[in-house]
């Protein structure tokens, strides 16, 4: 019989979200690799060629690019996170053009005062950023969203007009197929066979 967690990507203290099944005896490797981790995760930085193809490696595809994105309505980042794109983009101390420059000027003057800033913390669905909700999509539609991998959603015909079309949908349609992506995303790479093992703490390779 398989058993089911019931999982949702917020912590205590956090308001609302989606819900999904996620079966229980998930086989995982023993072995980090931090150069494979590096090559594979996307970064920041990153345009949507390459986050197409860093998705479509493991399976998922540009509405997942979407969905998934749509987390960043949760928690914070760095300003180091983007400080290139407020100070420094080509390399010749300019700003990026595709980030609203009355937001940008804000984030200079109170939160990412300068390029070497890496502690300051600024939220990534600003005013709510501990409820699950289309926030983010709204900032991004904005060109607000924090990262190019944000505004990357804006460059592509389809992944802007899934973004409207999220927007234009309720809530409840964001959660449902915000979790299929995230059940999607559960089943990349699940080991098999003789290899890996199921973990005793979902964190830790067991002892
Ligand atoms: C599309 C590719 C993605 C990129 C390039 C990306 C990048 C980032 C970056 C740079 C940060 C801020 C790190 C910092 O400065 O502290 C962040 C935060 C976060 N990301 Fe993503 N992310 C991506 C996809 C995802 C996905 C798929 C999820 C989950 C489904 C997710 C969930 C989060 C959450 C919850 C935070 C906030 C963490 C906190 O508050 O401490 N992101 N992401």
């Amino acid at each position: 019989m398989t058993h089911f967690l019931v999982c949702a990507i917020n912590d205590v203290g956090y308001q609302g979200g989606p819900f999904w099944k996620v079966p229980t005896g998930r086989k995982d490797g023993v072995v980090s690799n931090l150069v494979e981790a590096r090559d594979s995760i996307p970064a920041p930085f990153h345009n949507l060629t390459t986050l197409q193809r860093l998705f479509a490696n493991q399976g998922l595809d540009l509405k997942d690019l979407v969905l998934l994105s749509g987390a960043h309505t949760i928690g914070v980042s760095h300003c180091s996170s983007l400080s290139n794109r407020l100070f420094n983009f080509t390399g010749k101390g300019d700003q990026d053009p595709s980030l609203d420059s009355e937001y940008a000027a804000n984030l200079k003057r109170f939160k990412c005062k300068n390029i070497n800033d890496n502690t300051t913390k600024i939220e990534m669905d600003p005013g709510s950023r501990k409820t699950f909700d289309l926030g983010y999509y709204r900032h991004v539609i904005k060109r607000r969203g924090l990262f190019e991998s944000d505004a990357a959603l804006l460059t592509n015909s389809v992944t802007k007009s899934q973004v409207t079309q999220l927007l234009q949908g309720s809530l409840e349609n964001f959660y449902a197929e915000f979790a299929n992506s995230m059940e999607k995303m559960g089943r990349i790479k699940v080991k098999t066979g003789t290899e890996g093992e199921i973990r005793k703490h979902c964190a830790l390779v067991n002892s």
